[in-house]
Order: C-alpha cells, then sequence, then structure tokens
C-alpha cells in the first residue's frame, strides 16, 4: 500500500494543507496522552518489565585507563551465592555504538582504552547477589607502555582534522582582521557534559529460539536493530526492540550501549531472560560524553558594523579513530556574514570515554561562544547588540551561495526583546546595583540546523470512525505520542480522544527516531502522507475529490454531501503506510530554526555568584504542532543553558584519567532553585522546504546559543568576561569592582 506521492522530499510542499484541514487540533497545547500513565507511575520504563526466570547483571568497569586485562579471577566470584556467570565476551561492546551498524571496528576485548570501560558481566539470580559479586571480582590488567594522554591540551595528543566537518575557507581572514575597523579575537573553553538523561541505560534480553527481544531504552530503534545485529553477528530480522516510555536521552541513547549487547550474549548463554541496569556511576563513566571545547573565534568589521571576516576555529576530543568530532561551527557556517572566513574543528585524540551527541551536538556549545564574541564586538563598535545581529544577517549563505528557507531571526530578536524589556538595559556594565548584587541584561541569538530524516508510519482509519497511528518512533518526553495523534486527528478530521499512537516497537514501520531535533517533522511527515492516502480513499469513497474534501468530527463532507465515516468505511478499515525522505529541498536551501534569548541575571558584589533572576526566549520554527510540548522543549533547554553557563563541567583527574564528578550529586545541573521564572514566545512561521508539515526541528533549539546570553548579562551586569564556562564565582571574583569603593559605579571597567 505504498503511497502514490514520491517520498523523496524534493520540493518544497507550498500546499499549507494543515491550514485548510478544519480539526483545529492541529497546534494546540493539547496533553499528552501517556501523561497519566507517567505520572501515576504506570509507565513500564526498560527496567520495570517483569519477565519469568529473568536475572539480573552487572558490569564491571576496568579500574585503569589504558591496558589489557590479563586474568579475570572469577572463581571466588562463581561461588558467590546466586551467581550464575561471569562473561567477558569478544562481542561485548568496547565504545557506545554511533551510527556504526556494519562498520564496526573489530574489537580487542581485552583492550583498556579509557578508565571506567565495561570489561566483564556478572550474572546473578538477584540484582544485590549480582551487584556483590561485580564488586568483589578480582580483575587484573597491565598498563599500557605508550599511553595516550588524558588532556587535550597536552603537547603529546594527536591532533586530527575533524573526520566528519570540512574546514570552511573563504578570502582572506587575516588581511581583513587587519583591515578591520573593529574586531575581536578571544579565545573561549568550554567543559564536557554530561548527558545526565534521569533514567539510567537499561536493557531486558530475551531470546525465543533465535529470535532476541530487546526492552530497553533507546532513541533511535531502527538503527539500533541494525548496531545490535552488527554486534552479535545476527541479521536484524531476528532483533526485535521495544522502548515505548524512555526517561530522557539527550544523545545518550541515539546508539546502543554496553548494557544491551551484555545482557543479549548473557540471555543466550544462560537460557533466560538477563536485565542489566548501568548504575547512575556507570552511566557516567561509560556512556559518552560532550567534549570539551577550546574555541578561538574572529571577528572583524567594517565602520558600520558589517561583518568582512569570521573565523571560528575548534579543538575537541575523542578517543582514537572515533569519527564524531563535536561540530562546534555548524551553525557558525550559515548564521552571519563576513566573506573572508575560516571554520574549523580539530580534533585531539585522548584517553577518556568516548566523546558523541549530547543535546544539540555543535551548536550548544558553540553558539554559547560565538554569540558572547558577538557581545564582545558589540561593545567595542559602541552598538546595541541586537543592532549589530540584524545588520548581519546575510541573504544567501558565505561561500556556499545557499539560499535560505524561512528565517525568523529578526523577528525573535524584537519580539524577544520587546517582550522582555530590553530597553530598560543599560548598554554600560555597573550601572545597576539592589542591594549587594549588581544586575545585568544579555542577549545571543539560537540557531540549529533542521533535518528531515527517512520514516515510515502506518495510520489505519478503523471502520468505527477510530484511528491508529503505529511506527517505531520513541518518545524520549519530548511529546512524540502527543502531536503524531494529532496530526492523524487534524488530517483525518477525528477529534484526539479518537486517535491512538502506538510506538517504539520495531515491528512496527521504522520511524526517523529521536535526535537532533528531527523527530517529530520526519516521522510527522510519514503521518502526515499516510493520513493523505487515506483521504484520497475517503474522497473517492463519498464522490468527491481529495482537494474538494472536508473531514471534521468523524463526519466527510463535500458541498452538499455529507457522512459519518463510519458508515462510509463500511465495515472496512483503511491502512496506509506513509513515508518521506530527504531530497533535495535539503541542498536547495538552508535550513534551520532560530530565535533569541534574553537573560537576566544578579552577580553578587562580594562573592562574585551569579543568580539568574528570568529569562525569555522566542522562536521561530515553522508551523508549531503542539504548543505545549513545544514551549517545554525550549524551556528544558534553557533550563540546560543555565547548567552550560553555570554550573556543568565534567571534571577529569589527569593523574590516572577518571571522572571525578561521575554522579548528580557532583556533576551539577540545575534545579529548581536555580531556575527563575522562564517566558517562551512561540513565533509563527510556515516552512514548506523544511517539511510538509512545514514544521522545523524544536528539540535542541532551546539550548543553542542560551549560555551566551548569560554569559553577556554578567558581563553587562559586573563588568567582568570570563571567556570560561560554566562561569563559576572563582573566576568573577577577582575581577569585581570594589564592592566598597564611595562610588560603586566609578570602579566600573
Ligand atoms: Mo540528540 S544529542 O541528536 O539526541
Amino acid at each position: 500500500m505504498r503511497l502514490p506521492l514520491a517520498d523523496l522530499y524534493n520540493k518544497p510542499d507550498e500546499r499549507n494543507l494543515l491550514d485548510h484541514t478544519r480539526q483545529g487540533i492541529i497546534g494546540k497545547p493539547l496533553d499528552r496522552p501517556e501523561g497519566p500513565l507517567k505520572v501515576s507511575g504506570s509507565a513500564t520504563y526498560a527496567a520495570e518489565w517483569k519477565l519469568p526466570g529473568c536475572v539480573d547483571g552487572v558490569l564491571v568497569l576496568a579500574s585503569i585507563a589504558q591496558g589489557k586485562v590479563t586474568k579475570i579471577h572469577d572463581k571466588a566470584a562463581l561461588a558467590m551465592p546466586g551467581v550464575l556467570a561471569v562473561l567477558a565476551d569478544k562481542a561485548m561492546l568496547r565504545r557506545p555504538a554511533q551510527g556504526t551498524a556494519g562498520k564496526a571496528p573489530a574489537q580487542d576485548v581485552a583492550k583498556v582504552e579509557y578508565f571506567g570501560q565495561p570489561v566483564a558481566l556478572v550474572v546473578a539470580e538477584t540484582f544485590e547477589q549480582a551487584r556483590d559479586a561485580a564488586l568483589a571480582l578480582k580483575v587484573e590488567y597491565k598498563a599500557a607502555k605508550s599511553p595516550i594522554p588524558f588532556d587535550p591540551e597536552s603537547p603529546d595528543a594527536k591532533v586530527e582534522k575533524a573526520p566528519d566537518r570540512k574546514a570552511v575557507k573563504g578570502g582572506d581572514l587575516d588581511k581583513a582582521m587587519k583591515n578591520a575597523a573593529f574586531s575581536v579575537d578571544v579565545e573561549y573553553d568550554t567543559p564536557g557534559h554530561a548527558s545526565a538523561a534521569m533514567e539510567p541505560h537499561a536493557t531486558i534480553a530475551e531470546w525465543q529460539d533465535d529470535k532476541l527481544i530487546l526492552r530497553g531504552s533507546y532513541q533511535m530503534l531502527a538503527y539500533n536493530v541494525k548496531e545490535i545485529a552488527d554486534c552479535l553477528s545476527i541479521s536484524p530480522k531476528k532483533v526485535r526492540i521495544l522502548s515505548p516510555y524512555v526517561g530522557g536521552g539527550f544523545g545518550s541513547k541515539l546508539g546502543i550501549t554496553h548494557e544491551a549487547v551484555a545482557a543479549a550474549i548473557a540471555a543466550k548463554e544462560l537460557g533466560r531472560p538477563v536485565r542489566v541496569v548501568m548504575t547512575r556511576q556507570q552511566v557516567f563513566q561509560a556512556v559518552m560524553r560532550r567534549s570539551e571545547t577550546r574555541q578561538r573565534v574572529r571577528l572583524a568589521c567594517d565602520a558600520g558594523g558589517k561583518l568582512i571576516g569570521l573565523g571560528h576555529e575548534a579543538l575537541v576530543s575523542n578517543l582514537p579513530k572515533e569519527q564524531f568530532a563535536e561540530p562546534v561551527t555548524q551553525a557558525t557556517e550559515f548564521l552571519y556574514g563576513g566573506d573572508n572566513r575560516l571554520l574549523k574543528v580539530d580534533v585531539a585524540r585522548i584517553s577518556r570515554m568516548t566523546a558523541g551527541s549530547v543535546r544539540a551536538p555543535g551548536e550548544a556549545v558553540g553558539m554559547q561562544v560565538l554569540e558572547a564574541a558577538m557581545d564582545e564586538l558589540a561593545e567595542k563598535i559602541g552598538i546595541d547588540p541586537i543592532e549589530l545581529r540584524k545588520r548581519n544577517l546575510p541573504g544567501k549563505v558565505p561561500v556556499q551561495g545557499t539560499a535560505y528557507s524561512s528565517r525568523m531571526l529578526v523577528e525573535a530578536l524584537e519580539q524577544g526583546a520587546q517582550a522582555f524589556g530590553w530597553d530598560q538595559r543599560n548598554a554600560q556594565p555597573c550601572q545597576s546595583r539592589e542591594g549587594d548584587w549588581w544586575i545585568g541584561m544579555g542577549v545571543a541569538s539560537a540557531a540549529r540546523v533542521n533535518m528531515l530524516i527517512p520514516a515510515e508510519a502506518r495510520v489505519t482509519l478503523k471502520a468505527d470512525g477510530t484511528a491508529l497511528v503505529e511506527t517505531d518512533q520513541t518518545d524520549i518526553g519530548t511529546g512524540s505520542y502527543a502531536i503524531l495523534g494529532q496530526i492523524a486527528g487534524e488530517m483525518l478530521g477525528l477529534p484526539i480522544a479518537r486517535v491512538t499512537v502506538v510506538l517504539g516497537d520495531t515491528s512496527l514501520p521504522a520511524g526517523a527516531g529521536s535526535g537532533g531535533s528531527f523527530g517529530a517533522i520526519s516521522t510527522g511527515s510519514a503521518v502526515m502522507r499516510a493520513c493523505e492516502a487515506i483521504r484520497a480513499k475517503l474522497a473517492d469513497k463519498l464522490g468527491c475529490d481529495a482537494e474538494a474534501l472536508d473531514l471534521k468530527d468523524g463526519v466527510a463532507s463535500s458541498g452538499d454531501t455529507s457522512s459519518p465515516l463510519e458508515h462510509l468505511l463500511d465495515g472496512g478499515d483503511i491502512a496506509e503506510i506513509g513515508s518521506i525522505k530527504p531530497g533535495k529541498t535539503a541542498l536547495d536551501y538552508a535550513q534551520a530554526s532560530y530565535g533569541a534569548f534574553f537573560a537576566e541575571v544578579a552577580v553578587h558584589a562580594f562573592t562574585g555568584e551569579t543568580r539568574v533572576r528570568r529569562m525569555t526566549g522566542a522562536f521561530g520554527f515553522g508551523r508549531v504542532l503542539n504548543a505545549k510540548t513545544a514551549r517545554s522543549q525550549c524551556l528544558g533547554g534553557m533550563v540546560w543553558g543555565i547548567g552550560s553557563a553555570l554550573t556543568e563541567e565534567l571534571a577529569f583527574d589527569l593523574r590516572d584519567g577518571h571522572l571525578v564528578n561521575h554522579d548528580l550529586a557532583e556533576y551539577h545541573v540545575p534545579v529548581h532553585a536555580d531556575v527563575p521564572a522562564i517566558e517562551v514566545i512561540l513565533l509563527e512561521e510556515r516552512d514548506a522546504a523544511a517539511s510538509p508539515l512545514q514544521a522545523k526541528g524544536v528539540g535542541e533549539l532551546g539550548i543553542c546559543g542560551a549560555a551566551g546570553a548569560i554569559a553577556n548579562a554578567i558581563h553587562n551586569a559586573c563588568g567582568v568576561r570570563v571567556r570560561s564556562f560554566p562561569i563559576t564565582l572563582d573566576k568573577v571574583l577577582p575581577h569585581l569592582p570594589d564592592p566598597f569603593a564611595p562610588d560603586p559605579f566609578a570602579t566600573a571597567a
């Protein structure tokens, strides 16, 4: 039942279909259908399935950073109560998979590449017994003869070009810097980040004959099936993954992780279902991190505040041979002008756990630094930072020459400024003091690339006038259940109560998965196309053209003819699979979601402590599919921005390479007391180049630049420019103006 429509998205779909349907639920802030299950504790997460005969496995992590496992003394462990097996199979995963299906490098299971790399699995009747034996397991190591550095800044670290990212070069940046009326040449650094999803990585593996069933917590099921099959050298057809509820992923569950493969191997060996849940500390140590970055930004502009040169060069890190390098310059490539440019990313090969995608890879840390540097330039020129941004939006992508699809950055800056009260800001630092606190305001742009990913979904309009949406798409807390139901309800003219959405099962058509902010628009487009095919059949049955068909509240009508769907269907269901694949629109248009952040902070005049007092974000990402879940995504991103600006930082011990702060007590994500009132403004926009829905990605937009606005507000408050994130009080304190000066403003930097 293929659609007659070509599934490649080659031309912008300008029909604007969802503005002509009449159900009126698309975009509305409808509740998540699975919400009551989640808040009542009855949604079954990965570790919560109860399978008869299921036993527990606990991973054992390497206690050295580099070398070899020479012996695992498993006798004593095997003699402990309830212990069933100690496994160190050669198929066990060494590093988290990152789209490596079919090309996974040969693995040496004895080799240790980073501190905390899983080296064995202990299985026992109960979790407690397995943990006890895992702690008691004696592993002998031999340290590597020529270890690689733990520190990307070490002169011994091998530095390579980012494998997947071409440098952008245009004109002569050095000359532009020399000829500039105003310029900045600054270096910033950002620390490593943890995904810090609330639900730890967990898998229950079960074999039914030669078929493997995994109940786990993953983001991209169609890929994850291939990854697991690749590890176990079996056909992907033999693997089924169930992942209906996921307690956050933030990139860490894009690919499979160690526990999934270990559980599958153990379950095969023992002939029983095996559950492996990573502890919080294990997740921190073994699952992927966001790379720390060092970034040099060069901005050169003419007397009129127009950029003539732009440089953005980054050093990131990863394990040897990993393809992924934090794409720091991703948004810099298209955001601002400046034809003389040099944008590049280098990667230092070091021994820390695998670096990979953590929420908004690239833009999260790239934008926060670019936007802080833009603030420095605005200050030098003496113009409003919003004005500087508005003057530098190119008509075509510099160097590449690609046209932009819809771009509402100016609207975001203007509407955000108005809602926030930007006109109350004094451009001079150290001009506003409340008691012991300096008060300041900052702004930053938001930008995040938009991607359409191959996706399929099946929609069944049932004879009783209800609809069923089915795909392996995941909902990682983002709202997939809600928005996919809304799209189907809108297209088929059904109240939302008549639509059921089933997700997270690889026996269903393959959705896009959750990642890169592409889930909603990709899988949503597949749902839309399935509904279009159903509409065509309904129009046939009613005897009208598809364009003339009107569907609302379960009634089909056209002109004077009308019929309840139940009559029209006459006892038969209509099931259609819709699909979409990226086509020429992805090449013809530079597509991104945009926005603007505004932050007000208070910096303590004596301690340098920063409190964010309020934030406003205005965002344009095409059609809003659900105003509530979209707002939550933006809000969550801005909360992460607070963490990135002020608290989050992976700390490594450079003597032995271990991660020091491997839990949520020591790795500081913002908590309620750190998060003030946050206002989110959703702009009205349609972007036909992005998807048939005319929607773009929003999932990660709220983080892309947010920390820059906070850094800029700190400078506006107390005159201190900190070029090292997170901006902790120790970095602010030495540079604060004298708090006892008779006229504190007189000491302004
Ligand atoms: Mo995202 S970091 O692509 O899950």
